[in-house]
């Protein structure tokens, strides 16, 4: 399994850092067969698997539940579990309770946190307990309702500053990769220059240390909106509803099952059972 170490090494040789969400034993089988360098557990997981139409409604305990099926899909490959909506802002005991239930019952190797602020003290102290945190800045999607939707952040010379600011000091406080997600690809490029741990962009250009995507984005395996930042390398969704839909012409046409399909009682225990 590669490491945060190997992380900063693959960052220092310019070796790009592949992550790739996924939410359950076969999406998690397939990243690792596919030799993906880390897998996300999401809280994206509310929007594509759970149908929530934000992040905001997850859970600790389903962030747990969809992590340990993770985990047994891809038991060579370092995952990284989001701690969801304000399961990091209550208390820092309510704060290091969650992270220690996440890494114990889950079995991730490190969290995942959104924002800066009042973040910078979480990612320090759940860092002196031992956990590996993953900052994640740019667009955060737990905040939607306060950034206003889903928009590219940073494009003023304000926010540009503040986020500059940001990631220097979640380096600082710990984090062992930035997530960086919508923001203008000069950003990207200067905070992954700026900063000695790895960054991970999702719509923040090509300069970043490794490039994240949200597993039924790139599969098109799911439904709605597409963002500008995703490629779809296939488009499964089409293929599935193809394939249930000729199964259901096949049973009403009787053309399902065969009798290929079928078993069969002997000769002499038919004849015992009816004499
Ligand atoms: O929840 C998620 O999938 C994420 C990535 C988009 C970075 O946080
Ligand atoms: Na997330």
């Amino acid at each position: 399994m590669k490491t945060t170490t190997d992380f900063v090494q693959m960052k220092r040789i310019g070796e790009p850092i592949v992550m790739l969400t996924a939410y359950d034993y076969p999406s998690a089988k397939f990243a690792e067969e596919a030799n993906v360098d880390m897998i996300l557990v999401g809280d994206s997981l509310g929007m594509v698997v759970l149908g929530y139409d934000s992040t905001i409604p997850v859970t600790v305990d389903e962030m747990i539940h969809h992590s340990k099926a993770v985990r047994r899909g891809a038991k060579e490959t370092f995952i990284v579990t989001d701690m969801p909506f304000m399961s990091y802002h209550l208390s820092k005991e309510d704060t290091l309770r969650n992270a220690r239930r996440i890494m114990q019952e889950s079995g991730a190797n490190a969290v995942k946190v959104e924002g800066a602020d009042d973040v910078i003290d979480v990612i320090s102290s759940l860092t002196k307990a031992g956990v590996a945190v993953v900052a994640h800045l740019g667009l955060t999607p737990q905040s939607v309702n306060v950034l206003g939707g889903y928009k590219v952040q940073g494009k003023d010379v304000e926010s540009a500053r503040k986020l500059l600011a940001d990631a220097k000091a979640c380096e600082e406080a710990g984090a062992i990769a930035l997530v960086l997600e919508c923001v203008p690809k000069q950003l990207g490029e200067e905070i992954s220059r700026m900063l000695s741990i790895p960054t991970i962009g999702i719509g923040a250009g090509v300069q970043t240390d490794g490039q994240v995507l949200v597993y039924h984005d790139l599969i098109g395996y799911g439904v709605g909106h597409v963002p500008k930042f995703v490629k779809q390398y296939e488009s499964v969704h089409e293929r599935i509803v193809g394939g249930i839909a000729e199964y259901v012409s096949e049973v009403k046409a009787r053309k399902f099952p065969e009798e290929k399909h079928t078993f069969t009682m002997k000769e002499e225990q038919m004849l015992a059972l009816y004499g």
